[in-house]
Formats: C-alpha cells, sequence, structure tokens
C-alpha cells in the first residue's frame, strides 16, 4: 500500500477514533489490516534494539514527532521537553501503549489509541546472571573502542569527545530514548571567565567558582576536582557553543556569589536544549548509540583490566562487546528508592525530581568490579519539588526574584542559601512545605514559570490577600510579609535573612504562588575518579580502561553540589572521560 493512502487512511481513523475495531486491539493488528508486519517491519521478527526502521516508518506515515503536535491539545505530549524521541516509547506494537509522561506528571483524560490491548511482562526484568554467563563464554559478538554507558549529557559529551580524538565508540543506553536525568536539568551551567559574564560585566574568578563550590559542598569536596570544574568551564561553554548550543542567558544560583550560571537565551530549560544539540551531534560525528540496550556487566581480565560489557538488549537479548575502555556515564540513585533508604535512611520514602533512568546502574557494575566509592550516602534534597508532583520548580524561580514562605505565609530563610540549608529549613516549618510566591513581572520574565502555569500548577490572586485566601495562608502575615519585602528590595537589604540579591519587587499584580516540598535531586556520591576520570579501586590505583563522569561520580560536590554545577559537571568530566578513554584504547590497541 502506497504510504500516502496508508497515512490518509490512518488519520481518518485516528480522527474518529475508530482504532478499537480489530482483534487484539493492538497497534499491530491495526496495521496487519492496513498493510501487513511489512508496514511496520523490515523483516518481521528482526527487529534493532532501538527500534530505528520501525520508528522511520511511523514518520514516513505520521510525520515527524513536530509535526504531530496538536494546538488544540493544553497538554500534547507530541510538544514535549523530550523532544524527538521514538515514537515506540510510547506507542507499543503488540503491547498496551505507555503514556511516558505520566512518569513524572499525572495528565487525566489524555486517550491514547489501543489503550486496551494487553499489557506484556517488561523486557527488562531484572539481572539474569545465568544469560549474563552465558554471554561472556560465548565470547564478544563484536569489538569498538570505546564503550560509553548511559546517553544523558555526561555519556553524550563522552561519546562525542572519544569520536572526535579518532576512537570508535558505541553508546548504549538503557531507555527507549536518551537524554537520562539531564534531560530534566532547568537550572544552567556555572562557568567562569566567559564572553557572556564579559558582556554583562560579570566580574567572577577561578577562585571564587572554587570557593563556592567547596563551601556548598562543606569542604568534603575532591579540590583537585572542583579546580578542574572552576578552570575548564568556560571552555565547556564554548564546547557545546560549538555543537550549536545557546548559553547566552546568566543568572544567579544558590551559593554563587555572582552571577555565572548559564542558560539559553529566553530563561529556556538548559537540559532539553543540550540534549538536543548533543543528539544532533552524535549523529553528525558517527556516534553507535543504541537505545533499549541496558548494560548489564563490566568484564574484566585476570589482571583487572577492563575487556568489554555484557549488554541486555530488547530484542537481542544478552551480548557481549569487547572494548579496551569503558566510560560509566549512568546517573546518580535519586530515583532508586531502595538505595535511597539504604544510603539515607533519613530521606527514605521522599520523593524524588528525577528521571525514572536514575536507578545507580553504574554504582552497581563499578561495585562488582571492585570500584571504590566516594561520599556514597550524601545525597540531596532539592527545597522545591512541586508537593503535589514530581516536577522541580527551578531554584532559578527564586533567582530571578521569588520569594519563600511557611504555610502561614511568613519568610523562614533566605531564598538563596544553599539547596541543604533550604530544604532543612522547610523540613523544620509545620507541615513541612512552602509557598514560593511572585508577581507578574517575575511570570513575564521567567519563561518557565509559564511552563508551570501551564502544567496547572499556580495559584494566581489579583491581590496578595485573595492570594493568601486562596492558598490557606494568614492574610495579616502575607500582606506584612511582602510589604517588608519590598522595603527591603527599595533599600537594598534584607533586614530579616540577608538574602544577597533581590532583583524584582512583589508588586504587580496577578500575584501566584506554587507549593512546594523538598525532593531528592541529586546523589553527590559515587564512583571515586581521578583527575583523568579514572575509576578508581580501593587502593585508590586505576581500574585500567574504566572512566566515569557525572552524577555516578562522587568528589566534585561534596556533602551538597550547587545549583549548576551538574550541568557543568557532565560536560566538562564527560569530554575528559572521553577522551582519555579514547586515549588509552588507542594507545593500547
Ligand atoms: O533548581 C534548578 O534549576 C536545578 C538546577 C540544578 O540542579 O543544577
Amino acid at each position: 500500500m502506497k504510504l500516502t493512502l496508508l497515512s490518509f487512511v490512518l488519520c481518518s481513523i485516528f480522527s474518529t477514533a475508530s482504532w478499537a475495531a480489530n482483534d487484539k486491539n493492538d497497534l499491530a493488528s491495526f496495521h496487519k489490516e492496513m498493510g501487513g508486519c511489512k508496514s511496520c517491519h523490515t523483516q518481521p521478527g528482526k527487529v534493532s534494539d532501538s527500534e530505528t526502521y520501525e520508528n522511520q516508518q511511523c514518520k514516513s506515515c505520521h510525520g515527524e514527532y513536530s509535526a504531530l503536535a496538536n494546538p488544540k491539545l493544553k497538554l500534547d505530549p507530541h510538544a514535549s521537553h523530550l523532544g524527538d524521541i521514538n515514537c515506540t516509547s510510547c506507542h507499543k506494537g503488540h503491547e498496551k501503549p505507555k503514556l511516558y509522561c505520566n512518569e513524572c506528571h499525572s495528565f487525566k483524560g489524555l486517550e491514547m489509541p489501543f489503550n486496551s490491548a494487553q499489557s506484556k511482562e517488561p523486557w527488562d526484568k531484572g539481572w539474569d546472571n545465568d544469560a549474563i554467563s552465558k554471554a561472556i563464554a560465548a565470547g564478544p559478538k563484536e569489538t569498538t573502542d570505546v564503550i560509553v554507558v548511559g546517553a544523558g549529557s555526561a555519556g553524550f559529551n563522552a561519546a562525542i569527545a572519544a569520536k572526535k580524538a579518532g576512537a570508535q565508540v558505541v553508546l548504549l543506553e538503557k531507555g527507549p530514548f536518551s537524554g537520562g536525568n539531564s534531560m530534566l536539568a532547568a537550572g544552567g551551567y556555572n562557568a567562569v571567565g566567559t564572553a557572556q559574564q564579559k558582556e554583562h560585566k560579570v566580574d567572577d574568578k577561578i577562585e571564587w567558582f572554587v570557593e563556592d563550590t567547596m563551601k556548598g559542598g562543606r569542604y568534603a569536596n575532591d579540590p583537585k576536582l572542583v579546580q578542574i570544574l572552576a578552570e575548564q568551564s568556560a571552555d565547556g561553554i564554548k564546547w557545546l557553543e560549538s555543537l550549536g548550543a545557546n548559553m547566552d542567558d546568566l543568572k544567579r544560583s544558590g551559593g554563587a556569589r555572582v552571577d555565572r550560571t548559564h542558560r539559553p537565551t529566553g530563561g529556556l530549560s538548559v537540559g532539553p536544549h543540550i540534549i538536543d544539540v548533543l543528539r544532533k551531534a552524535s549523529v553528525k560525528e558517527g556516534v553507535d548509540t543504541r537505545l533499549n540496550s541496558k548494560v548489564v556487566k563490566l568484564v574484566i581480565d585476570e589482571d583487572q583490566k577492563i575487556v568489554g560489557v555484557v549488554v541486555h538488549g530488547k530484542h537481542s537479548g544478552h551480548y557481549m562487546i569487547a572494548a579496551k575502555s569503558v566510560v560509566l556515564a549512568t546517573g546518580g540513585y535519586g530515583f532508586n528508592k531502595e538505595m535511597v533508604a539504604f544510603y539515607r535512611p533519613t530521606f527514605k520514602g521522599m520523593t524524588s525530581s528525577n528521571n525514572i533512568t536514575s536507578t545507580g546502574d553504574g554504582i552497581e557494575l563499578a561495585k562488582a568490579i571492585g570500584a571504590s566509592m566516594t561520599d556514597i550516602d550524601w545525597v540531596q534534597a532539592h527545597p522545591t519539588v512541586g508537593k503535589d508532583s514530581r516536577i522541580l520548580i527551578s531554584e532559578t524561580v527564586r533567582g530571578v526574584g521569588a520569594i519563600m514562605v511557611n504555610k502561614d505565609g511568613n519568610r523562614f530563610v533566605s531564598e538563596l542559601t544553599t539547596r541543604d540549608k533550604a530544604s532543612d529549613a522547610i523540613l523544620k516549618q509545620p507541615e513541612q512545605y512552602a509557598w514560593l510566591v511572585f508577581d507578574n513581572e517575575l511570570y513575564k520574565k521567567a519563561k518557565m514559570v509559564q511552563g508551570y502555569d501551564h502544567l496547572d500548577m499556580l495559584e494566581k490572586a489579583n491581590t496578595v490577600s485573595e492570594l493568601a485566601k486562596i492558598t490557606g495562608m494568614k492574610e495579616s502575615s502575607l500582606e506584612k510579609t511582602v510589604s517588608n519585602y519590598n522595603r527591603y528590595f527599595k533599600q537594598g537589604k534584607d533586614e530579616e535573612f540577608a538574602r544577597e540579591q533581590m532583583p524584582l519587587p512583589l508588586e504587580k499584580a496577578p500575584f501566584y504562588a506554587v507549593k512546594v516540598a523538598p525532593g531528592i535531586h541529586h546523589t553527590m556520591g559515587g564512583v571515586a575518579i581521578d583527575t583523568k576520570a579514572e575509576v578508581l579501586d580501593i587502593q585508590s590505583k586505576p581500574l585500567v580502561g574504566l572512566f566515569a563522569a557525572g552524577e555516578v561520580t562522587g568528589g566534585v560536590h561534596g556533602y551538597n553540589r550547587l545549583g549548576g554545577n551538574a550541568v557543568a559537571d557532565t560536560v566538562i568530566f564527560g569530554k575528559i572521560a572521553g577522551t582519555n578513554a579514547a586515549k588509552h584504547a588507542l594507545e593500547t590497541k
């Protein structure tokens, strides 16, 4: 059947919502009626783990991802921050579809085609030691120079850097699409000495970046790693720009003494932007990226040297790839409830702002071959996660002027203090939640706030007292809080909490509030690395061939990470890990 005709028929059928009329009521049965198995598969039964051909087929009929955006929908999964992802992430051929958005949001009433299809067991049912042993015994199915595990920012940066250094690279991602937790990063990238700081006349120094980061981390950070973070931060911005990123907007994050958090113009969230840039750059560089491909074992030889990994692919099962270098870029363990409860019992059961992929896999993989851990029990609770959702309300909202009040409408801490202190302060308030309060001037200025409004997360009122009524705060308290704050703004001094920066008064109606509470946001601890991003064993010697970057590592952030330092960490140490992994692989060929 011609694709144009097929797409016409499909569109008519989708638009009249009659997709229920077939035997098994799944997408595959439907396509069987339309044109047989070959309308989706090149050879039925032979599907690559990334489902590349199948997704190309979806797009050839239905159009590119962005073309499916429906302006009539208030919440449109096809116009999301996840960018251009595989259709099969949500639309399943032979089973019930999955509305991926609902892993974080709770979009009610969004009907998915073929929703009454049968559920199937997930393809990844956990570790299978027998299958792993068989894959190792069978020997490698293929050989490459560098394997990168995890396709978030650290993984993409490592893969691109390794490719640019002349290595052959395979990038393995367990999820149905790339981006990892970086995809959700809202804030920005801390850098010192950039053209952007110069243009905004921000006076900053490498020593200040180092001091702020060490102080934020309660001086538990590895000073050598922090020095690299600061020294290479401006180069990291240039590198992202050379790949196509826009990092021209500047703001201040908690714990920083000057504006050094770089993000895209217009205050857009940094994560989706850089992931989009990195996805495209990795394709251009020829990185072999494989989705639905979970690394389940790091394979070492009798001398403890890395010789490859075992992969569990969604369709290909367990197989081994040989490589001289492996880069772990699997992220933290902030979405792994058991690990959080084990390492940080006081945060047991706390909500998490993390992507569902943040399950600490790299930590387990590295531990299994004798890697050492640094500060593994240090977990950061971000103070402002939406109280009734998993959506992070970015520190930017406080950075550009919002105040934070308790359930009665009283301020209780400097809004720009470090996250650990702000979270502790909220947990000491009655009922352990807070409200961020701001006015229309801030609403207009901060694009991300309009996004929260779009998600129906904001309370809105024409006066401060009306806002207090709607939110259950004490009217007189909130009015007094706002008028005091406006006075502090005018005099340039916060008499109560010594807030360092007050960019806006709260004067222009309408007024807004969003309810927040602490949620797990970052796991500072992880595998121990040296300045070359080599993973260390328990005697602090490098495990030859194993590198790591990003949230899977410990040491950069000490006991508490500053806002804007995670993205910087993923880019800077991702590049270092990728470059050194390539060098090692090429030199030991
Ligand atoms: O609040 C935020 O925007 C988070 C930023 C970060 O974790 O770096």
